[in-house]
């Protein structure tokens, strides 16, 4: 946080830290919201297309998701598998309270059996992976297009990384939000009602708690932009006054009326940015579902 809010140039801070117990739920919030239509779209290509699933991965014993939340995702895509066999369902997630919330949401599931793993999604699908069965397939889901946190090269970096977790027949559900009209793409990230700027302040608000800063939200403002050669969204916190802020009586911050903090970048995609990306991380892109209210697609990639 120190090195990110006193470097010289762009100030920044790792967008994971936007996830306190209270950011998770403005997060949920904001899932709710009209201009957001990005859960909706991943919820809807779930429902029409979860029971085709069973067609595409072969004799599955393991199901793992990266970044489980409360489970909502994945409640409608275990029946179908669970259907078929006994079946583990390992959610990944770094907050313990969703994982709670989770196990329980998916308690009444016949011949389903929730191994929650509180941990990074790497060393987690490590862990869940060794509950595979012999000569049986592993599902990994990677839904709500988080992927777009990552910049390209790690995104692919990270996709290599999954995939050297996985054998050949074993698949991946992955979810990417796509490129579309800028209004939209904007509001998305600009809600009206002010949820996505609640959501971004409050990184503040919890630098100031955990780490004794006294930063003073009155004088910050949220800002989303568009960067089209680079196709992200960005979330800025914008000073609106010069101003020093202290952290722990330790170190100064100084800011010019003006400059922001980075605090997100939201990668928006091509179906063919994914298709490319998937197959020099080691798979083949089988099918791509694309969502036509809120372009979004789901991407089914089979391990090599
Ligand atoms: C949870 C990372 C997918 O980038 O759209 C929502 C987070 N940030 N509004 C996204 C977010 C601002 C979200 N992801």
């Amino acid at each position: 946080m120190r090195a990110g809010l006193t470097k010289k140039g762009q100030k920044e801070l790792y967008s994971k830290y936007l996830y306190d117990d209270l950011g998770t739920a403005l997060f949920e919030a904001i899932t709710l919201l009209p201009e957001y239509g990005l859960t909706r779209a991943d919820l809807r290509l779930l429902s029409e297309h979860a029971a085709d699933l069973p067609d595409h991965v072969r004799n599955v014993s393991v199901v793992v998701e990266l970044g489980s939340g409360s489970g909502e995702k994945a409640l409608r895509i275990l029946p179908h598998l669970a259907r078929l066999g006994p079946l583990t369902y390992c959610p990944i997630d770094l907050s313990g309270a969703a994982l709670i919330r989770c196990q329980r949401d998916l308690a009444d599931i016949p011949q389903l059996t929730v191994v929650p793993i509180q941990d990074s999604y790497i060393d987690g699908l490590t862990s869940a992976s060794r509950l595979r069965k012999p000569d049986t397939n592993m599902l990994v889901l990677f839904l709500g297009s988080s992927i777009g946190n990552f910049e390209p090269p790690v995104a692919e970096g990270f996709l290599g990384m999954v995939r050297q977790n996985l054998k050949p027949g074993d698949v991946v559900l992955l979810s990417t939000d796509l490129v579309k009209d800028l209004g939209r793409m904007l509001a998305a990230y600009d809600d009206i009602l002010g949820v996505t700027a609640a959501f971004n302040l409050n990184l503040l608000q919890r630098i100031n708690r955990e780490l004794r800063a006294n930063f003073d939200l009155k004088e910050f403002r949220h800002k989303a932009r568009y960067d089209d050669s680079e196709q992200r969204i960005e979330m800025h916190l914008q000073s609106t006054a010069a101003q020093i802020v202290t952290v722990n009586g330790d170190f100064d911050i100084e800011l010019r009326k003006g400059e922001t903090i980075w605090t997100e970048s939201s990668y928006k995609f091509r179906t063919t940015q994914v298709r490319l990306m998937a197959e020099r991380a080691g798979f083949n892109c089988a099918i791509q579902w694309v969502d036509t209210e809120w372009p979004f697609a789901q991407n089914l990639l089979c391990a090599r």
